[in-house]
């Protein structure tokens, strides 16, 4: 069959020896698995990758990421896309403030709701569930994990540009960040709140027992096998009548599959 007549190329096999020998080389040194991928789009990026770099072809930026690790770092930081934002779509934020974390902060009585951001990149995410929560009336305890290390450092500093703060009110960015010369911090009461560690959502357990599990702009990157590996998790993840958050272009189409039924566009509660 023609190429173009295949909609998703998701055969690492079908770019060629070199392209299959990085593909298991970066398995073997970082556990991150790219059959898992939609292959054309990670295929694409990487021909740009290699190109860029001067590598006449895979093989060449195979052995250069086994012999030096600053090669191997700069590949898997260009590899997860990390682009982030405090409440990205805040229609959808809020619906998660007003029909979902109040049940939610009820359900615990007090206690503190659990809350998982998975693929985090640099804690954006993490941080608007924070404020969410304790804006709700909740105690949070929120998790974050990706499998980037340079994003899950970015996380765990909490700096962010005026730029990268533009979706915050300017009610919370005085409740929750301090000004600093490098830019705008968050304050201790969402350090406290938040966590983070790597994680590869291929390949690691999940969390379990959680109130609410956020994955977001995270499943399109996968194939269609990848993304129903990882729903299972996710849906798993879950207590019973805790909800799952998805992105905004990322609706299940099939939710009872996974034991979950939608209760608003995105939200899917687990049954
Ligand atoms: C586009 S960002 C989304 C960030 C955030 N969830 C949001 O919606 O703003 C995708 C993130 O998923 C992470 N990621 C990709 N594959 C992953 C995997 N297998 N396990 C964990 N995180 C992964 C990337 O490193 C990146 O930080």
């Amino acid at each position: 069959m023609a190429r173009e007549l295949i909609d998703d190329w998701d055969d690492i096999h079908a770019y060629g020896a070199d392209y299959v020998h990085l593909c298991m080389r970066l398995k073997r040194l970082t556990g991150i698995d790219l059959s898992s991928y939609k292959s054309r789009q990670m295929h694409r990026r990487l021909q740009n990758y290699r190109s860029r770099q001067g590598f006449p072809d895979f093989y060449t930026l195979s052995i250069a990421i086994q012999r030096d690790g600053r090669q191997l770092d700069a590949l898997v930081d260009f590899l997860t896309i990390n682009v982030s934002e405090f409440f990205r779509n805040p229609e959808h934020w809020k619906v998660l403030s007003e029909s979902i974390l109040p049940g939610l902060i009820a359900y615990r009585n007090g206690r503190k709701v659990r809350i998982w951001s998975a693929g985090s990149s640099g804690g954006q995410e993490a941080y608007s569930l924070a404020i969410a929560a304790l804006e709700a009336g909740g105690t949070p305890e929120i998790l974050g994990t990706d499998i980037d290390e340079p994003s899950l450092a970015k996380a765990k500093a909490g700096v962010y540009s005026a730029d990268e703060v533009k979706g915050v009110s300017r009610v919370y960015l005085a409740r929750y960040f301090e000004r600093r010369d490098e830019g705008y911090r968050v304050r201790e009461v969402l350090r406290w709140a938040v966590s983070f560690r790597r994680g590869n959502l291929l390949v690691d357990e999940y969390p379990r027992d959680l109130d609410l599990t956020v994955c977001r702009n995270v499943l399109i990157y996968f194939t269609e096998q990848g993304k129903q590996r990882v729903l299972t998790g996710l849906a798993g993840s879950l207590r019973r009548g805790g909800v799952l958050f998805t992105g905004a272009t990322e609706a299940v189409f099939n939710p009872s599959s996974y034991g979950l039924s939608q209760i608003h566009p995105f939200f899917y509660q687990r049954q």
